[in-house]
């Protein structure tokens, strides 16, 4: 299992006192000698973490995968296509929150996106979608002909250990079954950390998970290299020691 690190945070951090460190490229190149599969940084609409020139700096550095979640917006189309990540995921984004709170509803903004993936692609930018592990999303998705989508984990991750985590974990599973089964490449993300990665790991349709928070909360004490390794033994069970 892949691991995408999500950087924002290292951003954060930065912008808390609208510093000039730490730099987020610089935690992406110690996360892919760490192991990660690839960088994913969020660009939202009011710059609160991740800028431009994040992304350009690190487009320009890293080796592996480059994902860029936005909002589906005219602006963010323009900075995609500027940036030219190799994956950008369509996320919904409200101003007040303090992070993404679920998946794109697709099947209300079918007709703005078809155009707006369109030119993605187009652009030659894979397109991604942030979605709830809801059925009739995952096959407007697919009718919409993007080809990945990432599952939101988040009400998994929020539940109580109980009958309410099984049944979100449980939808989990039967939107990835369901999302391969139509061709998907299947990955997950939000709210995951070092335990509560381990059911959604077992999931065999997931081949990436997008991971933020918890590895850079874990690594402003134990540092990047020793947290990515953590998470990465985690995704890959049967290749640790
Ligand atoms: N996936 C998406 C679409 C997100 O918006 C985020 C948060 O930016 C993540 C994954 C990572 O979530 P977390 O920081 O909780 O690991």
């Amino acid at each position: 299992m892949k691991l995408s690190f999500n950087v924002d945070h290292f951003a954060s951090l930065r912008q808390a006192r609208r510093a000039n460190e730490p730099e987020p490229v610089l935690a992406a190149l110690l996360a892919e000698q760490a192991g990660a599969a690839g960088i994913t940084a969020h660009l939202r609409g009011d710059r609160r973490h991740i800028n431009e020139r994040d992304l350009r700096m690190i487009r320009e550095a890293i080796k592996t995968k480059f994902t860029v979640e936005m909002a589906a917006t005219a602006e963010m189309k323009a900075a995609a296509t500027t940036v030219r990540p190799d994956v950008v995921c369509l996320v919904p984004e409200k101003p007040e929150e303090l992070t993404t709170t679920g998946g794109l509803d697709v099947l209300a903004h079918r007709k703005t996106l078809k155009p707006h993936i369109q030119a993605l692609t187009r652009a030659g930018i894979k397109v991604s979608i942030f979605v709830d592990p809801s059925l009739t999303q995952i096959r407007a998705i697919a009718e919409l002909g993007v080809r990945k989508i990432e599952i939101h984990t988040g009400i998994y991750a929020d539940a109580p250990f109980g009958p309410d985590r099984e049944k979100a974990l449980d939808e989990i599973r039967t939107a990835a079954a369901a999302a391969a089964r139509l061709g998907l490449e299947v990955t997950g993300g939000h709210g995951l950390g070092y335990h509560n990665v381990g059911p959604i790991v077992a999931i065999p349709e997931m081949t990436e998970l997008s991971i933020g928070f918890a590895i850079v909360a874990r690594a402003a004490i134990v540092g990047v290299d020793r947290a990515v390794r953590d998470m990465v033994a985690l995704l890959n069970p049967r290749r640790a020691r």
